[in-house]
This record gives C-alpha cells, structure tokens and sequence, in this order.
C-alpha cells in the first residue's frame, strides 16, 4: 500500500505519545514486577455496537472476559491487509497448538474501514478465509468512523488516477486488548517502510500473544 498513510510515522507518534504518558513513578505503579505492554495505558478502544458477518448485532462488551485481537482494515485491500491478516491467522494457529487453554480465551476481530462495500455477506467471505474463529464487523459509515476514532485509527479513501474503484488508505493497528478491553500491545506485523525480518512473522505473533495471554 504505497500511498498509504505514514503509518511508521503515526505509530512513532503513537509510541512518543505513549511514552509521554508512561515511566509512572514507581510508587504509582500497580505492583513491582509486574511487565507492561507497549500500549498499557493507552486510550483505545471502547463501547460500540457493530454488525457482524452474519447480520448480528455485536457489542465491545460481548467480549467481556475474553482477550480481544483486533485488527482494522478492508477486504478490498490489495495487499497489506490480507497479508497482516494471513500472518496474524498463522500466529493464532500455532499460538492455539503450543497453548489451547489460554488461546481459547482469544477472539480475534475484524473491523472493515469500508463498510459501504464491506456488507455483512462480503465480510463473511472475507474473514473465513482467515480463521474459522475471526469475527468480522461493519456497520454504516457513521458508526464505522466513530469505532475508528476510539480505537485511534486513521482512515481515508482515495481514488488512483484512472481507476473507477477507489481505495482506502489506513493505518495498520493490530490490537491486543485484555480480558476487561484494556489495550495491551500491538501485534507485531511488518513494516512496509522498514522490512525486518524479527518482526512480523507468525512467530512473533504467537510469541506475543504467549506472553500477554494469561
Ligand atoms: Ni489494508
């Protein structure tokens, strides 16, 4: 996605803004020891009522009590999307044979950032294709920008010269929230600016989710 978003950059201001917010003084801390994701603290997320691949009205607190893999994008993404989601498929797979217990606990969620051509039934073909367990959501433009908004991502359509169809540019924020919907980590994908090869693999994926899955 070359036109996309300088997504290095919103994720470098993300962590800057992150880091702003971190390094409480030790006594404010909850209990010494006890390690924190890279997004511990930060405001993502929150209340919504979406509709899901088979028509059903699903809500934020629907997943009360389970860890939530979010991962924001469209299915008409020609290449980021599907690959991240292919990757983060893979590291679920492993991640749910090394630990079956804890992966149980995991829901993984698809949020379309194109919910005018993302209905219910293309969402569904969409996400199967991924994982029997991924949840897809859409909604109307309206609710699909306000879910956005919470869950801090950046979104924008755009139309190539030429081209009849148009794309969406978006930020790449797969999510790992914990079991009450508190943002905990981002799930390493690769960085289409600077490749590297010890991040984003499906390795890591399940190596994150081994560390954070309680
Ligand atoms: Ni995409």
């Amino acid at each position: 996605m070359k036109k996309t978003i300088a997504i290095a950059s919103l994720l470098g201001g993300l962590m800057v803004a992150l880091a702003g917010c971190g390094g409480a003084p030790a006594g404010q801390q909850e209990k010494a020891g006890v390690e924190k994701g890279n997004l511990a603290g930060a405001r993502i997320g929150g209340p919504f009522t979406l509709t899901d691949q088979d028509g059903a009205k699903r809500s934020w607190s629907d997943f009360k009590g389970r860890y939530r893999l979010v991962y924001f994008g469209y299915s008409y993404c020609p290449d980021v999307c599907p690959v991240d989601l292919q990757r983060i498929a893979q590291g679920f797979r492993q991640f749910e044979k090394q630990a079956p217990d804890r992966a149980a606990k995991v829901q993984p969620i698809f949020i379309t950032l194109d919910p005018e051509r993302d209905t219910p039934e293309v969402v569904k073909n969409y996400v199967s294709a991924f994982h029997p367990k991924l949840i897809g959501l859409t909604g109307t433009p309206e609710e699909i920008a306000a879910v956005a908004k919470q869950f801090v991502v950046v979104y924008m359509k755009e139309r190539p010269q030429g081209s009849t169809d148009y794309l969406v540019s978006h930020s790449r924020t797969p999510y790992l929230f914990d079991p009450d919907g508190a943002p905990i980590a981002l799930i390493p994908v690769d960085d289409p600016v600077t490749p590297d090869v010890d991040e984003g693999s499906a390795e890591e994926v399940a190596k994150t989710l081994d560390r954070w899955v309680k």
